[in-house]
């Protein structure tokens, strides 16, 4: 062999050394003209990467360089596929960036090893791209092709990749899938560690919430049979404290009647309603039985239904006289039955949408009025009209008795809807008359439909909600329930205020405690919060301003930006009231040593207390005065920090709690 063949041979062996063992390989950076030796179908891809964002696109931003794969092209309606040459799997980590839709298998990025999907992950409905990691170590030595695909053409039918690197080490944590298999159910990469969720599945409201024989009961709206809504059933846990849930079989299945929509529970101490069988009291479910929503129903309307069990929830039996309520209008549902002491009736708020025949939309149809009316009974069988309460309110009644001032200024009763706003007022056992204004209790984006534990020994009244709308792509179940949290009532000039306040058994989580009181002022700068990477906290930062223009608290790549000049946090495009408020606002924490400092609030503060999981984030501004509810997917490394911006700030200290995964157990 010629000197000069041979040392080029050499050269090249050397180079693919190196690159085999290169920390760090890139495979595809979209910098090009056209996508190389990758492979194109469809009308989505065009020649080759966009340079951004494309006509009548929202901005795109966090792609690498110039160029990028962005199947917006002429809109949301082409579709098509990029697929990679082979690629050997020498390095155990591939990264890139992904935005654009969200949709599982449709707008997506899959690993084929053999021809076949071992990984895939959707973008989550923004413009921003973020970096996604799979661990592909099952894989190594292996030959595997990266395939971009864009399979939707209606809103959100595009997505958004770039930069795809091959290394030792992970970018982010590694995002994987898994088969649901009893070993690492609830380990999953999007599964929220200390808030419920179903097994598998689709959830929706919490239902049934009642408290019998040391177990606290959630049953739950629940597809059993996909990961959307639908199907209807009321799936069901229990707990013995509101944290570690083990779920059990469904109480409710859909039948001739309709799937099985949301309704309450109630333990029927007195056996009013002649169920009780044995010694313990029944308990007694109720539901609305959604017809016209399955096949089996097909043509009945909405009615109200009553089921029993006789064995502490553990199987149901429907009532053979339902429904106790037949149609009383549009969608009537939700009833939400609880015991009124004073009158010795049992009490049913229902939702109904009603039709207003003096008011007549476009089509000149009598238009829909949302509405709550009140039923009362004796033996939960029998219903009789009491009231209607005639401002709007959508969905899920809720209603209880709250203390004010911790019981110095006697009670109030507050009714909500749906959306959580809610009204404080008086109930006589049959109407009730609001005292004020509608009132705003989640400023965030994902809360709705909460339901209360109303019948608890120890008195409290506990809230949990659905945290609507969260993405978990690629995960066996979809949708996560809130944080249970205590309520209670506190007056302020505009009249007694709802307060809502984290369940103080949340201390069974922690695990370690980092508290911190920074530098007096402490100067604009940044400061992480914490020593290690927390994913699971329960965190509250305080602090008085000085001449800080805005605090901003990035917590998992999330922002929340506290400005001086409105005194509100705006986090997620939604804006939270966080003034400076009394010492005396809402409620303090309650942790003594070890989980904490016993501290008294600070006078004309700001306090902000996080509950951080893998999946949600809820915010308790000023001792619980207002609360928001967010959801996101996580795409960084869990670190946490705290900037101060456009001045000092006077005052700032922080307790940072570690929670434990409640599934652990
Ligand atoms: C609220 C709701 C209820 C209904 C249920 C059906 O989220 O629409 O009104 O009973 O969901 O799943």
């Amino acid at each position: 062999m010629p000197p000069r063949i041979r040392s080029r041979l050499l050269f090249a062996s050397l180079l693919s050394l190196l690159r085999a063992t290169a920390a760090e390989v890139l495979i595809a950076d979209f910098e090009g003209p056209d996508y190389g030796n990758w492979t194109v179908t469809g009308n989505a891809f065009g020649k080759g990467p966009a340079r951004g964002t494309l006509p009548e696109q929202a901005p795109v931003t966090g792609f690498r360089g110039q160029g990028l794969v962005n199947t917006y092209l002429n809109g949301d309606k082409t579709t098509g596929t990029l697929t990679s040459p082979e690629i050997e799997l020498n390095h155990r980590y591939l990264s890139f960036l992904i935005g654009g839709g969200a949709e599982e298998g449709k707008t997506c990025v899959n690993v084929l090893v053999e021809d076949k999907v071992v990984r895939t992950a959707t973008g989550r409905e923004d413009e921003t791209l973020s970096t996604l990691t799979f661990d592909l170590g099952d894989y190594a030595g292996k030959k595997a092709r990266i395939q971009i695909v864009d399979d939707v053409t209606g809103g959100w039918g595009h997505i958004l990749v770039d930069h795809f690197v091959l290394s030792d080490t992970a970018a982010t944590p590694p995002f994987f899938q898994q088969p649901i298999n009893t070993e690492t159910l609830y380990e999953e990469s999007y599964r929220p560690q200390f808030h419920f969720t179903a097994q598998k599945g689709w959830l929706n409201d919490p239902n049934g919430l009642a408290f019998f024989g040391g177990e606290y009961h959630l049953f739950f709206q629940h597809n059993p049979k996909g990961t959307q809504w639908g199907n209807m059933t009321w799936g069901h846990a229990v707990s013995t404290n509101l944290l570690e849930w083990n779920q059990l079989e469904h109480a409710l299945h859909p039948d001739a009647f309709g799937t099985m929509f949301s309704g309450s529970a109630v333990v029927d101490w007195k056996n009013t309603g002649g169920f009780q069988t044995g010694k313990e009291p029944a308990l007694v479910a109720f539901y609305t039985a959604a017809g016209d929503t399955s096949p089996e129903s097909k043509g009945k309307p909405f009615t109200q239904c009553l089921a029993y069990s006789n064995d502490r929830g553990r199987t149901w039996k429907k009532y053979d006289k339902n429904p106790i309520l037949g149609n009383l209008g549009e969608g009537d549902r939700d009833p939400k039955v609880f015991w009124h002491e004073p009158s010795h009736h049992w009490v049913m708020p229902l939702y109904i949408g009603e039709k207003d025949p003096s008011k007549l939309n476009k089509e000149g149809k009598p238009v829909t009025r949302n509405v709550c009316l009140f039923y009362t009974s004796t033996d939960l069988k029998q219903w009789t009209f009491a009231s209607k309460f005639g401002e709007e309110l959508f969905e899920c009644p809720g209603f209880v008795e709250l203390p004010i001032d911790g019981g110095t200024r006697g009670s109030k009763w507050v009714l909500w809807g749906a959306s959580g706003d809610y009204w404080v007022g008086r109930f006589d056992g049959k109407v009730f008359t609001p005292e004020a204004p509608k009132k705003k209790a989640d400023f965030g984006s994902n809360f709705y439909a909460a339901q209360a534990f109303d019948d608890l020994p120890d008195h409290r009244v506990i809230l949990v909600g659905w945290l609507q709308g969260g993405k978990y792509p690629g995960m066996p179940f979809n949708q996560q329930m809130g944080f249970p949290v205590e309520l209670s009532l506190q007056s302020t000039a505009d009249g007694p205020r709802l307060i809502k306040w984290p369940i103080s058994e949340i201390r069974q989580l922690f695990t370690s405690v980092q508290h911190e009181e920074l530098k007096q002022p402490f100067p604009a700068g940044t400061q992480t919060l914490s020593g290690t990477n927390r994913e699971l906290a329960d965190l509250e930062v305080e602090f008085i301003p000085g001449s800080a223009k805005s605090v901003v608290l990035d917590l998992r790549g999330n922002r929340f930006e506290w400005n001086a000049a409105s005194g509100e946090v705006t986090a997620f495009g939604r804006k939270v009231p966080a003034p400076l408020g009394s010492r005396a606002l809402g409620r303090r924490s309650e942790f003594r040593r070890p989980w904490g400092p016993d501290y008294e609030p600070w006078e004309r503060s700001v306090r902000l207390r996080f509950l951080i999981d893998r999946t949600s984030i809820e915010l308790f501004v000023n001792g619980g005065t207002a609360a928001a509810s967010y959801c996101f997917v996580p795409r960084t490394l869990p670190t946490n920090t705290l900037s101060v911006e456009g001045g000092d700030l006077a005052r700032c200290r922080f307790t940072l709690r570690e929670l434990k995964s409640a599934w652990k157990y």
